[in-house]
């Protein structure tokens, strides 16, 4: 009888001991993160695939990010305005990169390559080439997200020390 017990006892410890086990990888599987989500914070681009004044809207942690390669007189206009600091300079090239995200309420502003200007048409703001606010009621330029570069490579996502400087002179807020 005491055998029996003892047996018992010994499989229910051992069920016990699976469940425990199971429950714990349940819950490690639970708390990792998808394999999805570890890979959604950085987004390579490619600089040199852009043409002058030609408006790419690229993806990052599942927002518009604009990508704008600038022109000459779109440097010159940026310089004389002192707003050179807002543009990414790779090799001799210049690029507005920003979220695609009105600093007013969120919508998304609309390019036009003609007057090289931004509109958001929910409320009538409006954005420069280098995406600096120009008409209220945006009340600041179009955020720039985290960038690193690498070589004509830029790493979305990842804090390198151009991005770190216009943090720090209030070129941009942090996204
Ligand atoms: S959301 Fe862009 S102007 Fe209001």
């Amino acid at each position: 009888m005491s055998n029996r017990r003892d047996f018992m006892g010994m499989a229910l410890g051992g069920f016990t001991a699976l469940g425990g086990i199971g429950a714990l990888y349940a819950m490690k599987r639970t708390w990792d993160p998808l394999p999805s989500v570890k890979s959604a914070g950085f987004t390579t681009i490619d600089l040199k695939d852009y043409k002058e004044n030609v408006l790419a809207t690229e993806k990052w942690r599942g927002k518009p990010v604009f990508v704008l390669k600038q022109t000459k007189e779109m440097i010159e206009k940026a310089k004389k305005n002192g707003e050179l600091k807002r543009l990414i300079k790779v090799n001799d090239d210049y690029y507005m990169v920003a979220v695609g995200l009105c600093t007013h309420l969120g919508c998304i502003p609309g390019y036009n390559p003609a007057d090289e200007s931004f509109l958001c048409a929910c409320h009538g703001g409006m954005y420069d080439s280098t995406a600096m606010v120009t008409k209220a009621p945006p009340p600041r330029g179009l955020d720039i997200p985290p960038f690193k570069i690498d070589g004509t490579k830029l790493v979305l996502g990842e804090t390198g020390p151009e991005y770190e400087k216009m943090l720090a002179d209030g070129t941009t807020m942090k996204v």
